[in-house]
């Protein structure tokens, strides 16, 4: 077997084998056992990562709205974000279904927005979908906007009765999360 001595980039010398350089070898051995060395210390990294029962605990909020008399609405947290949860008045709940649907930015009716019975329960985040401000309109003397729903003071945006965009540069409605009615007057968001 021909042996051949060469140097290294790093100046240290390196004897050559049947073209297989001895410390290649080395390096790729290491890297090998460093790979091994990796799996068995993820595992309880990703124990450690699983989320708590605290953490599960915030996925999912209850929200009490007996209080919450028609034409009023609460403001309250669900994931560390602001969410509105708006009781319509009957007056509300026709302006926002005059609309013509097709005419809107992001075509929804205010029926798709609610739960079926309930279509005076408007739920969503309070994020203005521009770029995020908490737009005004859901604690008692805030401006609404044009259109009677939200108005978020960034940069403009109106939002209807059904929290649809009407004017403004914010591209979609209000999100509404998934929720549902545990009781008539106990709402579970998330
Ligand atoms: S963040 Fe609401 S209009 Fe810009």
């Amino acid at each position: 077997m021909a042996e051949q001595v060469t140097m290294n980039q790093d100046g240290t010398a390196a004897i050559e084998s049947d073209g297989v350089r001895r410390r290649d070898f080395i390096n790729i051995a290491a890297v090998s056992f460093a790979g091994v060395g990796g799996a068995t210390v993820l595992i309880p990294l990703i124990t450690q990562m699983a989320p708590s029962k605290d953490v599960l605990a915030q996925a999912s909020t209850e929200v009490d709205v007996s209080a919450v008399e028609p034409g009023q609405a609460i403001k309250t947290v669900w994931r560390k974000q602001p969410m509105f949860i708006r009781n319509l008045t009957p007056a509300e709940i026709d302006a926002a279904n005059k609309v013509d649907v097709g005419s809107l930015r992001d075509p929804q009716t205010l029926a798709e927005r609610t739960l079926e019975g309930k279509t005076n329960w408007l739920v969503t985040l309070g994020v203005c979908t521009h770029l995020g401000c908490v737009p005004l309109g859901a604690a008692q003397g805030e401006v609404k906007g044009e259109f009677g729903g939200y108005f978020c003071p960034c940069h403009g945006s109106h939002y209807d009765t059904a929290a649809r965009i009407r004017k403004g540069p914010a591209p979609t409605n209000l999100v509404v999360p998934e929720y549902e009615f545990l009781s008539d007057t106990v709402i579970k968001i998330g």
